[in-house]
């Protein structure tokens, strides 16, 4: 009975922990393990919104080397703003924990991409479409201050150097 008692909340424990997982980590090891898959236990599902941000951050550390060298097409800004709108309406891990700044950054998050698209477009110097990257970047940073600090480090890194 006392040992039943003692595994179910180590159990509750884990799984708690698992919760806390995305947010705390630097997220690296996310993107080895198949979104669809549940973590060993079979407890934790990925959220809608841990989804789109793994898939933003693979897109992002992907597109990093064309930006610097001032290759990044139209098509793939594009793309980048198709898939990455979806963080507006996806439902997060903790609804809870989620702030009224949060509509705001991604309202913020995607008008960059719009602005980077435009850069392109308008052939601007590479200076200013690296600023214009760099500033999407920015805002995951301040999104993250506010909601989810564990994976700062790795989004800092996606960051290119004028
Ligand atoms: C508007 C706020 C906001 C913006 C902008 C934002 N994020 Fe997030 N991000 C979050 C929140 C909230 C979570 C936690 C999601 C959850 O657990 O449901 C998260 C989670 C993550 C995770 C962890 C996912 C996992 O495996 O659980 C990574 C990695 C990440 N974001 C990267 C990025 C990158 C890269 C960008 C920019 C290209 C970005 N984020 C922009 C709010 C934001």
């Amino acid at each position: 009975m006392n040992i039943n008692r003692k595994a179910w909340s180590t159990g509750l424990f884990l799984w708690a922990l698992a919760l806390a997982v995305g947010c705390q980590n630097s997220g690296a090891e996310s993107t080895e393990e198949s979104a669809e898959t549940p973590t060993r236990s079979g407890l934790y599902q990925a959220s809608e919104l841990a989804l789109t941000m793994r898939d933003m951050a693979k897109d992002m550390e992907s597109l990093r080397q064309k930006a610097d060298e001032g290759t990044l097409t139209v098509e793939e800004v594009d793309a980048l703003m198709q898939t990455h709108q979806a963080m507006a309406s996806d439902a997060p891990t903790k609804p809870e924990d989620i702030k009224p700044s949060f509509a705001g950054y991604s309202e913020a998050y995607l008008s960059q991409l719009e602005d980077l698209r435009a850069a392109i477009e308008q052939q601007v110097s590479r200076e200013e479409r690296l600023d214009a990257f760099n500033a999407a970047i920015a805002t995951c940073v301040a999104c993250h201050q506010d909601h989810c600090p564990g994976p700062i480090p790795r989004i800092q890194k996606i960051k290119v150097q004028p």
